[in-house]
């Protein structure tokens, strides 16, 4: 177990436009696209239970034709703070679907302008606003002007990957001057250019210049996979908190721990390999009953995400990639646990 020496941090008070929300927790679980659905937020909440989680990144246009649906709804109906994360290239069509999120219990809204896939980029979304800033602009001020509830945004350093240095943080504070300007009132920002995806170490330093620039509160992203990461990525960029991503895939209890850690309390210890197993079946479980036989594949990635550090993961993990059924992979977990037990 990992004792950290911070005391509870104040709260972050975002004003919104008639509805303020107050951030009680300095850690925040990124929006992970086929990822962060209700059942893995139910996962991290169990550990978590003051920090902002996202959903996964809900097109707007999709929303605005009732296809996307499925990611905002019973939103309301869960514990705690839940951001929903937006992307589109419309204004109109993001202040539309903002509004019907803050319908659907959003505690916040939070613009995609960092996906760097192409198809989304192509067309103007995520990481290519960087590009068009001042349609970027124009979308922050048409989602603060749909909704009372805050506006964030999530972003990268720029769109071309300048080596790190005067010019890269130069470039990344221009751009996030420009978002504050238009009514964002946080934003977070991963440490890496478009073009590098996800290449090379996050740069915290440019993080560090955007936070001096900067008077609303900025949130650190990037290769923060544990406590001791959180405290050293706080204390390189000095900013408000730190979100966490990949390295939550596979362990729901790492946002937990670092809000531990960054509030002086006990860290919860990392579970073990038949707690892991026991979730990895919840979670498969769960995932079948909301969506029938597809929810089979979406839980193959996460049991191979928590079914790692224990004699005979590799073997467990490798049959529950072929196992033809729900059944039949919930009956290898079983087996596993009862060897290890
Ligand atoms: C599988 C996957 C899905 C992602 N989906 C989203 C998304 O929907 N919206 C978003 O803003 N970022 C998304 N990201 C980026 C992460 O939120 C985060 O910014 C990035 O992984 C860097 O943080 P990390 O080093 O903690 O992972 C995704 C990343 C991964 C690996």
């Amino acid at each position: 177990m990992i004792h950290a020496t911070p005391t509870a941090p104040a709260p972050l008070h975002l004003a919104g436009n008639g509805r303020p929300r107050q951030l009680r927790c300095r850690v925040l679980q990124s929006p992970l696209a086929g990822v962060s659905d209700r059942i893995f937020r139910g996962l991290v909440r169990r550990w978590a239970p003051d920090a902002l989680l996202f959903t996964e990144m809900v097109n707007a246009t999709s929303l605005e034709l009732g296809h996307g649906l499925i990611k905002v709804e019973e939103l309301a109906s869960e514990p705690g703070p839940i951001g929903v994360q937006l992307f589109d290239h419309r204004p109109a069509a993001m202040a539309d679907a903002a509004r019907r999120a803050e319908a659907a219990g959003a505690f916040l809204i939070d613009i995609n302008m960092g996906c760097p896939v192409k198809k989304i980029t192509g067309k103007g979304g995520g990481s290519g606003l960087i590009r068009e800033p001042e349609l970027a602009v124009r979308i922050v001020e048409a989602v603060a002007a749909a909704v009372a509830i805050p506006v964030t945004v999530k972003t990268r350093l720029g769109w071309c990957g300048l080596e790190p240095g005067a010019d890269r943080q130069r470039a990344a504070v221009d751009w996030c001057l420009q978002l504050q300007g238009a009514g964002a009132q946080l934003l977070t920002l991963h440490g890496r250019s478009r073009e590098q995806g996800f290449k090379g170490p996050a740069d915290w330093g440019a993080i560090a210049a955007v936070k001096r620039a900067l008077r609303i509160p900025v949130v650190a992203n990037g290769d923060v996979n544990s406590p001791t990461d959180a405290l050293a990525c706080l204390a390189a960029t000095g900013a408000d908190g730190v979100m966490v991503g990949r390295g939550t895939m596979g362990a729901p209890w790492l946002v937990g721990q670092i809000d531990a850690a960054l509030s002086g309390r006990p860290v919860p210890d990392t579970p073990g390999a038949l707690e892991r197993i026991a979730l990895a079946a919840e979670q498969l479980r769960a995932l079948v009953e909301a969506r029938g036989d597809h929810g089979l594949l979406i839980a193959r990635k996460h049991m191979g995400w928590t079914c790692t550090g224990f004699t005979g993961a590799p073997q467990l993990r490798h049959a529950l990639m072929r196992a033809p059924t729900p059944a039949a992979a919930l009956a290898l977990l079983e087996t596993a646990a009862s060897q290890l037990g």
